[in-house]
This record gives C-alpha cells, sequence and structure tokens, in this order.
C-alpha cells in the first residue's frame, strides 16, 4: 500500500492532500511541506474502529472544578498564570533562545518541589550534566528536582503517568518526536501531534505539563500556529538576550486574564523579579533631545520607560524607519500625522525609535510620547532638565487628535510617584497633538538656553495649520 502524504503548511499548519505554491490557509508561497498523513488513531484523536455513543449529562449534575491552582511562590509568574498552575492544563511558554525559559521553568519545578509538590523535568535538549550545571546556580531547591533526558513523548507520556507529577517541564517541544511519524523533530507535524499527545496526557492524570518552545525571529513558535489553538496557555518571554528587563506576558489563558506581565531581570543566580521596575528605566540627568518618558502599562500595571528618538538626515530612498520596542505601523502612522498636522516633515530623515531597556510597548498609548520624542529630537531640543522631565502617554488620532487611553490616573500617578513633572496627556489644554507639541515646546523654552531652536521649533508647529498642508 502506497504511503499517503500529506501537505502541511509551516506557517499556519493547513493540510491538503494536493500540492499547493500558494497556501489556501494564509495565503503564503512555499511554505506546504509534503509529509506522511498521521495514522487515523493519532491524527483526529477519535478512535474511529471501535467508538461508541457517549451518554450527555447534565451540567448541573457535573462538579465543578475546584479552580484550586498550584501557586509557585515567583510572584511575577503567579500573577501571569492568574494565581498559579492549572492542573491539567497545558501551558506553552515560548522565547527566543537564551532569553531564560529553561532558567524560569526549572526555578519554578524547584519552588513546586521546596513546597512539597512532585515535579519532573523532561530535558529533550541538553543532557542531564548540563541541567545540573544550570540548578547549581539556581541552589539549593532546584537540585532536589527530578530530571530525566528524552524526546520520544511515547515514553514520556510513559513516565509522566507513573511519576504523577503536579507540574512536569518539557524542554522543548521543538525536539520531541513521534517514532510513527516520518517527519523530524520540530516539523509541524512532529510538534503539533507530540503536542497533542502531551495534552491528553496532562487532561487525562491532571497533571501540569509546561511545555517550552523556542521562537523564532520573526515570532512565531517554530511555525506551528496550531500548537496556540491547542494549549490552555500560551506564555511569551521577551527581552534582549545580554541584558535589560525580560517581560513574560500571557497571549493566551484559558484560565485568566491575558495582558499581565512579570518582570524579572537576569542575575548570575538565576532570575530574580523585578518589583518596581519605573525606577530603574528612568535614567536620571538631564535628557538628550529625543528623549521622552512614557506612562506606560505593562497588564494593569502602570510603568515608566524611556522612548528614544533619533533622527538624521538620509542617504536612503526610501528613508529608513526603524523601530525597537515599538510597533512599526504606529511608527509609521506617528510620523504622518506629524508631518500633517505639526509641520515636521521628515521625508528626507532617517527616523530610529526605541524603548530604552529592551522593553516593548504594545498599546496605543505609547504614541504621543514616540511623536514628542521625534519632534525633540528632529528639532534638537531637549524637553526638559534636571529638575523637570516631560512624561507622556495618549493615543494619536489619524485627525491629529489625541485620544484618551485606559487607566490614565494610574499612569499620572505612576509619573508622581518619582515626581517627574509636567504630564503631557490627552484631553484638557492638550487636545490634539499639536497642542501638545506646543506645550512641551514652550515648557523647553521657558528653560532658555536652546532658545533659538525652541522658538523655530514653536514657530514652525503654530505655522503648520493642517489647511496649508493640503496643497
Ligand atoms: P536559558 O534559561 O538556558 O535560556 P533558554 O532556555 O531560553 O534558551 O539561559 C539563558 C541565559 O541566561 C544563558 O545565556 C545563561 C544565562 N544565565 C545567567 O545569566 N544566570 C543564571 O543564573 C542562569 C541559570 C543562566
Ligand atoms: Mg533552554
Amino acid at each position: 500500500m502506497a504511503a499517503q502524504t500529506l501537505h502541511v503548511c509551516a506557517r499556519c499548519g493547513f493540510e491538503s492532500r494536493r500540492w499547493h505554491g500558494r497556501c489556501p490557509g494564509c495565503g503564503s508561497w512555499n511554505t506546504l511541506v509534503e509529509q506522511r498523513a498521521p495514522t487515523e488513531r493519532s491524527g483526529g484523536g477519535s478512535a474511529t474502529g471501535r467508538a461508541r455513543p457517549l451518554v450527555p449529562r447534565r451540567l448541573a449534575d457535573i462538579a465543578a472544578d475546584s479552580g484550586a491552582r498550584i501557586a509557585t511562590g515567583i510572584g511575577e509568574l503567579d500573577r501571569v498564570l492568574g494565581g498559579g498552575f492549572v492542573p491539567g492544563s497545558l501551558v506553552l511558554i515560548g522565547g527566543e533562545p537564551g532569553v531564560g525559559k529553561s532558567t524560569l521553568t526549572t526555578m519554578a519545578a524547584a519552588a513546586l518541589a521546596a513546597a512539597g509538590e512532585r515535579v519532573l523535568y523532561v530535558s529533550g535538549e541538553e543532557s542531564a550534566g548540563q541541567v545540573r550545571l544550570r540548578a547549581e546556580r539556581l541552589g539549593r531547591a532546584a537540585l532536589e528536582v527530578p530530571v530525566v533526558c528524552e524526546t520520544d513523548v511515547g515514553a514520556i507520556c510513559a513516565t509522566i503517568e507513573r511519576e504523577r507529577p503536579a507540574l512536569c517541564v518539557v524542554d522543548s517541544v521543538q525536539v520531541l518526536r513521534d517514532p510513527e511519524l516520518a517527519s523530524a523533530p520540530g516539523s509541524v507535524a512532529q510538534v503539533r501531534e507530540t503536542a497533542a499527545r502531551l495534552l491528553e496526557a496532562a487532561k487525562r492524570l491532571r497533571v501540569c505539563v509546561l511545555l517550552v518552545g523556542h521562537v523564532t525571529k520573526d515570532g512565531a513558535i517554530a511555525g506551528p500556529r496550531t500548537l496556540e489553538h491547542l494549549v490552555d496557555c500560551v506564555l511569551a518571554f521577551e527581552g534582549e538576550r545580554e541584558r535589560g528587563l525580560r517581560v513574560l506576558r500571557a497571549f493566551k489563558n484559558r484560565f485568566g486574564a491575558t495582558g499581565e506581565a512579570g518582570l524579572f531581570e537576569m542575575a548570575d543566580d538565576g532570575l530574580a523579579e523585578v518589583g518596581d521596575a519605573s525606577a530603574r528605566l528612568v535614567g536620571s540627568g538631564p535628557p538628550p533631545p529625543g528623549s521622552v518618558v512614557l506612562s506606560a502599562l505593562e497588564g494593569s500595571r502602570p510603568l515608566l520607560c524611556e522612548v528614544q528618538a533619533l533622527v538624521v538626515p538620509s542617504e536612503a530612498v526610501p528613508p529608513r524607519r526603524v523601530s525597537a520596542g515599538v510597533d512599526r505601523n504606529r511608527l509609521a502612522l506617528v510620523l504622518a500625522v506629524l508631518q500633517r498636522f505639526a509641520g515636521l516633515r521628515l521625508g528626507s530623515a532617517d527616523v530610529f525609535v526605541s524603548i530604552a531597556g529592551g522593553l516593548r510597548v504594545d498599546e496605543p498609548g505609547g504614541d504621543l510620547a514616540v511623536a514628542l520624542a521625534v519632534a525633540s529630537a528632529a528639532r534638537g531640543v531637549p524637553l526638559g532638565d534636571r529638575e523637570r522631565r516631560v512624561v507622556a502617554f495618549g493615543e494619536v488620532g489619524l485627525g491629529g487628535e489625541l485620544r484618551p487611553v485606559a487607566r490614565a490616573e494610574r499612569r499620572h500617578a505612576e509619573a508622581a510617584r518619582f515626581g517627574l513633572a509636567p504630564v503631557i496627556a490627552p484631553g484638557g489644554e492638550t487636545p490634539t497633538l499639536r497642542a501638545a507639541l506646543q506645550r512641551a515646546f514652550s515648557l523647553a523654552a521657558q528653560r532658555g538656553g536652546v532658545a533659538g531652536s525652541v522658538r523655530s521649533a514653536m514657530s514652525e508647529i503654530q505655522g503648520s495649520a493642517p489647511a496649508e498642508q493640503a496643497a
């Protein structure tokens, strides 16, 4: 019998019997990869051969899940999870290599082991000796974590069945393999199939399985988007490899809120929780041109961070727009509004914008700070001095208006906590981006010093009525 083959899109997981140059699922080109069709049993989940009908029960007759959670005691992790791990759930933690996934998962296992829970660490990537080396840095509790080194998902499930841990870490999904599949570990079929088998084991044995997944530069968890649908919870661990903050976010959480963020910093003895991130993000001393403090939200918490912009004459056509930590499209929008409503022409300038410290701001509330930073950089005028430092937040609308954003009071309060003022935000005397720019530059003018460039910046803003631009 000829082996049946299936073509699966490496991007979105779309399946087809035929090959397509362009994936009918997501429209990507040349992403369909041929592979052996999984057997009926492992493919769809239903044992079609000996299926028997089930007896439905009224929800009222079913005992609700207790909702009990296993808290690790690592506060930043527990908060992102919504209080701790849920028994019987499959949690995916993704991140670029080196960000600290193995460290965080080992620390979680160690914390639970220290609290008397059964745990298991399955390492598919590293030898037991390597895992031990890491654990030595993390302290005594980490050395108590039982480890197996295995990539065969069948053997892993059997081990979970016998050991019955409360938490099982599997590091990582990319190296797992189901020997029944011909394709290589890390392929869409293998990743999906092995994750599905771990999910089944997690549910049946009421074990929380914490699955580690590497994320490629373009942000996909090794291609298979399908994994995100399968698991109960998707955590993303982000940050710069060498320094700075690491942010843990929940993108999907069947048992809690998404949008919460946990902040960590890599130290010599593992990841340290960062309780007060605002303090370390705001540089001291007078700000250079192009620097504005943004009162952002990380989850439900306000967080001060520094937006930096650099504007230089461009040699490139089209000029470069480079952003780190800020969405490129939002930067493009802010630049367009700056041109249209504030007369800031950047058509022959390269613009670089970055959030200091490797943070990423994912909310429209960052727009105004980006706009002020770019304007300040373009004019060479610093927005603040040793005593005063402009803080901003707010969304920039396409009509040049400023739009209110969530939790304004908390953002104001966070700036006040560090004695930073003035805060420029939507509403009041600054309903528009133009008004906000005028306010920021007039504060700079009061200081004197760079009076000449401030005056020219002010007059350009004032003279840039939208009607004049329309020509
Ligand atoms: P690791 O957790 O192995 O990252 P990942 O599993 O996401 O690939 O470790 C990330 C980096 O952190 C690694 O380069 C070593 C460093 N590190 C420390 O600086 N301090 C520590 O205590 C540990 C355990 C690792
Ligand atoms: Mg690792």
